[in-house]
């Protein structure tokens, strides 16, 4: 097997595998998993035959990332009911696996109405499953067209906000195809930019505790051609003072009423620092990402995350081997503060960009109409 390590062909794809397929083999539908653990090692299928495995693959990460989430959660609902599990169960359980990005529950909910609906409609359980699956696929297809929306509208504020080209864009943890049914939120604008030869770099943050800029980002950038570096969390402060960034891309898990935004831990201190640089700090997110019914910041529950993956090094496995244990970096019994996102104030956020176009500045008002154009759209 070649070393995941290499350096890798500008022209390579993004990933051999999808983030997340449906199948359906002759012992029965399926749902695949890119099992995002094991990345950059390795590209290693994780195939779930029931909701428990499903939820158990939410939990470790082996499927993450807010839109991909609500794809995931979205077809486990048609996998219990194509195999014959109890449907609202399944999905009171697969909505609540992890707590923080809302379109988890939102492709439940949306999978879930479809399969109600056609029970009510007189239709048999094989109807109400195809309804389910069909709800799955949609809004799989839905993402991937927001997702290249999304990367338009990013491009022109690009443009708008930074004119001359040759974009320096810090990002935050993962937000490409592994994320998406398309290219991604934050990644997919950075990608657009570097394919209109815009791009002069992509700094990557490596995101602590579970490195999805360093696992995932980098593999993603490195296969799309990107010019890119890494960086430790910490060193983005004294790279923001040297004057080396020109905008702040990053995604959402969950986006309140009034504008505040849940991104993965480490986002709040990047939108601090760059008001005090005066650089733009820019969130890229779908418009389901939006929960009008969490009112503020304060009302998002932040997933908190075991003291383990602070305490240990979490070393990606090799090719093969399992995924054991990290190295421990702190003496025995230490405690640890693990959040697995923060929340930043609608202050702190330049535009938002979704597929139905930006909002700048960001307010309550603004993200009420943005709910209500995308509702009658
Ligand atoms: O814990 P994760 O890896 O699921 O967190 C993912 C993020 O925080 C992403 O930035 C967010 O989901 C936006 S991706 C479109």
């Amino acid at each position: 097997m070649a070393d995941p390590y290499a350096p890798v062909a500008a022209d390579a794809p993004s990933s051999q595998v999808p983030a997340l397929r449906w199948d359906e083999p002759p012992e029965g539908p399926v749902l695949v998993l890119l099992d995002q653990t094991r990345l950059p090692a390795e590209e290693v299928e994780l195939v779930c035959t029931d909701v428990p495995a499903l939820v158990g693959a939410i939990r470790t990460l082996a499927v993450r990332g807010a839109p991909l989430l609500g794809i995931a959660g979205a077809y486990g609902v048609a996998l219990a009911a194509v195999r014959g599990f109890d449907v609202e169960d399944a999905a009171q359980t697969l909505a609540h696996a992890r707590p923080t990005a809302v379109n988890l529950a939102y492709g439940v909910r949306r999978a879930l109405a479809a399969y109600r609906s056609a029970m009510a409609g007189g239709g048999d359980l094989g109807a109400a499953a195809g309804a389910a699956l069909a709800e799955a696929r949609l809004l799989h297809r839905q993402d991937a067209e927001s997702s290249a929306r999304m990367a338009s509208a990013g491009l022109a504020l690009l443009d708008e906000l930074l004119p001359g080209g040759n974009h320096r864009i810090l990002t935050h943890c993962n937000t490409g195809a592994l994320v998406s049914g398309g290219e991604g939120t934050a990644f997919a604008v950075a990608l657009a930019a570097h394919r209109a030869g815009r791009l002069q770099r992509l700094w990557v943050d490596e995101t602590r505790p579970l490195l999805q800029g360093a696992r995932l980002t980098a593999y993603e950038a490195a296969r799309n051609g990107m010019a890119y570096t890494l960086l430790t969390d910490s060193a983005a402060g004294s790279l923001f003072a040297a004057g080396e960034v020109d905008a702040v891309l990053i995604g959402a898990d969950r986006i309140a009423a009034d504008g505040s935004v849940a991104n993965k831990v480490g986002s709040y201190p990047l939108a601090v620092l760059a008001r005090y640089h005066h650089v733009p700090f820019v969130v890229v997110a779908p418009t389901t990402t939006i929960d009008p019914d969490t009112q503020d910041g304060a009302s998002i529950e932040v997933e908190q995350r075991a003291a383990q993956e602070v305490t240990e090094f979490a070393v990606p496995p090799a090719a093969g081997a399992e995924a054991g244990a990290g190295v421990p970096v702190a003496p025995l019994g230490t405690q640890a503060y693990n959040p697995a996102f923060d929340v930043t104030p609608p202050e702190l956020v330049t535009a938002l960009v979704t597929e139905d176009g930006a909002l700048s500045p960001v307010t309550g008002s603004g993200i009420a109409d943005l709910c209500a154009r995308s509702r009658q759209a």
